[in-house]
């Protein structure tokens, strides 16, 4: 293939979970190591970029550390003398803080689409300091289930509903953690002859997201915890990985087990929470993963599926 023909190119801006790594008022074992620069990676909160041509570029999701993902990726760059942007469109799976708040980082005009589901648009609605970022000049599009869309020619997405919870800012009384609809969504994409699914946080492996995984050729999958209990038993937190909406790694029914049978897939994690293990470079938590077929993301890393 020649480097010009049109072929699928995903960058990880950010791996990390809510928090990065290190997070700054953290001196769990991962951060301690990341901040003394020994064995973990500094990681920023969860986003990827992607592109067919390599000019144009979509972003699956605008976490809170935006700004410093784009000033260390080159090809997010403006080129030309006045104001630009390769950015040209961006798709909200969640209204989290780390998967939204970066679009205020993106409030000096510049064309461009948001798209996501009915109710993570009206949540980032109801919140008026992102009006700062003008519908007319960056248009919001609402995205409905079952509907093919094309926010970058050539590359075609569909979001299908996986179980989550509501964004942990609109948290009120009794929270239901694995709800099916337009909170939490995943990202199916068809580019250049190839399928990405994108899903940085998942509460459980659903019979349709297992479909879409076995016919997909990579895949970004929530790898926010290690163990359901992580958070509580290294006094950080007092909420499971259940809880959070999000699916530990090991354990009876995590992520390892439920999608063990897809080892064809190249399989990713991201959306990794620095309480995690397997953010120590030779801990034997990092090594269960990998011989599981995992890799584990981090920033500036470029997937070519
Ligand atoms: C999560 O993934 O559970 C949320 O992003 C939590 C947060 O906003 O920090
Ligand atoms: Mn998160
Ligand atoms: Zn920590």
């Amino acid at each position: 293939m020649s480097p010009a023909s049109p072929h699928l190119r995903a960058l990880v801006l950010g791996s990390a979970a809510g928090g990065g790594v290190p997070q700054w008022n953290c001196g769990c074992r991962v951060c301690r190591l990341a901040w003394s620069g020994t064995r973990v990676k500094p990681r920023t909160q969860a986003g990827i970029a992607l592109s067919v041509d390599g000019e144009n570029w979509l972003l699956l999701n605008a976490s809170i550390d935006l700004r410093q993902q784009i000033l260390a990726t080159p090809a997010l760059h403006p080129r030309g003398a006045g104001r630009h942007s390769p950015i040209g469109a961006i798709v909200l799976t969640n209204a989290e803080v780390d998967s939204a708040a970066g679009l205020l980082a993106l409030r000096e005009r510049q064309p461009l689409q948001i798209f996501g589901t009915q109710a993570t648009l009206d949540a980032i609605g109801a919140n008026r300091m992102f009006d700062v970022v003008d519908r007319a000049v960056a248009p919001r599009r609402v995205v409905r289930f079952g509907e093919q869309f094309e926010p970058l020619p050539g590359i075609k997405l569909e979001l299908f509903a996986i179980p989550g919870k509501v964004p942990l800012w609109l948290e009120e009384g009794e929270v239901s953690t694995d709800e099916i609809g337009e909170g939490t969504v995943c990202v199916a994409v068809e580019a250049a002859s190839r399928r990405l699914v994108y899903a940085p946080a998942c509460a459980h492996v659903t019979d349709d997201l297992d479909a879409r995984i076995a016919n997909a050729d990579a895949l970004f999958f929530d790898g926010t915890l290690f163990a359901d209990d992580e958070l509580i038993v290294n006094g950080l937190g007092e909420k499971t990985g259940r809880r959070m909406g999000h699916s530990a790694l090991s354990g009876p029914g995590g992520t390892l087990e439920a999608l063990a049978r897809h080892a064809n897939v190249r399989r990713i994690l991201i959306h990794i929470n620095n309480s995690n293990p397997i953010l120590i470079e030779g801990s034997p938590e990092e090594a269960k993963v990998k011989a599981a077929g995992w890799e584990i993301a981090f920033d500036g890393m470029e997937v070519a599926p």
